[in-house]
């Protein structure tokens, strides 16, 4: 029987890490690549969507984590910090509880989701509600770690970015080179970051023969990288990509220019509606963030932007549970119909007569 040993066992050779470093893992990564009929029809492209909700945590950041938790455990930290929107901290909180550190995570006061939440605490992070957004929370988190014996594991941590390229690694594995175009949605920018890092480095290593085009989307209320300037009070339902002034924005510019990509904006109905619609047609529940690179691709459909005969990954970040409180307000009418336990009743609310 062969398990998959997690992202840094598997691709370890190809990992910048310290020599020999113990892995702390929770067997991340090996996430499906997932056909979409839905999505493929309407662009007469082959689209895949990697879903990276399949993570241990349930969002792609276990990748990075991974890497950053072992090697902050082999240099002896004690404790580990981190600002978040949510999924990091999740993330954080279960791989330092393997490790046998003390998580301390800064999060937007309100502005987490439930299930993000809950993931932290369970695992015994000291969730601190910050007064202010993501953006002071990084602030705030390098000062800590500048300041007290704490290591910073949030993607300014080049560590995080090691373990994070391994999902182009996986995408190339599957498709048997990379595909013409990759979507994403991008937040603090690390994850398109890593994944441009991954699919050159794969290049050069004659694993593949080409590089994808990498288009960002970002939520319209909190798009920097489209405008080009920060955003000082950024605003989106998608609260995981809730960033104003994201820490890995030279490297996403660079994997843009370099790439011959573009950032673009999507609004918040169009996120929603796409998340509605992938868990509807494609049998996927992505959180309201996840969803805005099919939200991209639809809206570059609708304006008339072709992607016939190619090959398209749309990266799915992280899982529709995490945030049930949004979900279920889109869903509105459709959750409640209560009925006597009658069989007529049943069929007849069911619609099947
Ligand atoms: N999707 C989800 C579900 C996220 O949680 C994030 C980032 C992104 C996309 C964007 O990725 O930041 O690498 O561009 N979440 C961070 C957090 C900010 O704290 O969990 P990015």
């Amino acid at each position: 029987v062969h398990q998959w040993r997690g992202v840094i066992e598997e691709y370890r050779d190809l990992l910048e890490l310290p020599e020999g470093v113990e892995a702390v893992t929770l067997r991340e990564g090996g996430t499906p690549l997932v056909t979409s009929e839905w999505l493929s029809g309407l662009t007469d492209a082959e689209v895949w969507l990697k879903v990276e909700g399949c993570n241990p945590t349930a969002s792609f950041k276990d990748r990075g984590m991974t890497a950053a938790i072992s090697v902050a455990k082999a240099d002896g930290a004690q404790a580990v910090v981190c600002a978040s929107t949510g999924n990091t901290s999740a993330s954080m909180a279960a791989y330092a509880a393997k490790a046998g550190l003390k998580p301390i995570v800064l999060v937007p006061e309100g502005k987490i989701a439930a299930g993000k939440m809950a993931q932290a605490l369970l695992h015994g992070a000291q969730v601190l509600m910050v007064r202010g957004n993501f953006d002071h929370c990084l602030a705030l988190a390098r000062q800590l770690a500048w300041d007290y014996p704490v290591e910073l594991v949030n993607s300014v941590n080049p560590v995080r970015l090691q373990g994070q390229k391994t999902a182009s690694f996986e995408v190339v594995d599957l498709l048997g080179d990379a595909p013409d175009v990759h979507l994403m949605p991008v937040g603090n920018a690390g994850n398109i970051s890593a994944y441009w890092m991954g699919y050159t480095e794969y290049l050069a290593l004659g694993r593949s023969t080409r590089l994808p085009r990498m288009v960002g989307f970002q939520a319209a209320g909190a798009a920097p990288l489209v405008h080009g300037e920060p955003v000082p009070d950024p605003e989106t339902r998608a609260t995981a990509i809730r960033v104003g002034n994201p820490a890995s924005w030279k490297l996403a510019e660079a994997a843009r220019n370099e790439s011959g990509g573009r950032f673009a904006a999507v609004t918040d109905e169009q996120i929603l509606s796409a998340q509605r619609e992938l868990a509807r047609r494609d049998g996927v529940f992505v959180e309201p963030a996840s969803a805005a690179g099919v939200a991209g691709l639809l809206a570059d459909v609708a304006s008339g932007t072709s992607y016939a005969g190619q090959t398209v990954v749309v990266t799915v970040t992280g899982h529709g549970l995490k945030d049930t409180a949004t979900a279920l307000e889109g869903a509105g009418a459709l959750v409640d119909t209560v009925i006597d336990a009658d069989v007529d009743a049943a069929a007849a609310a069911a619609g099947l007569r």
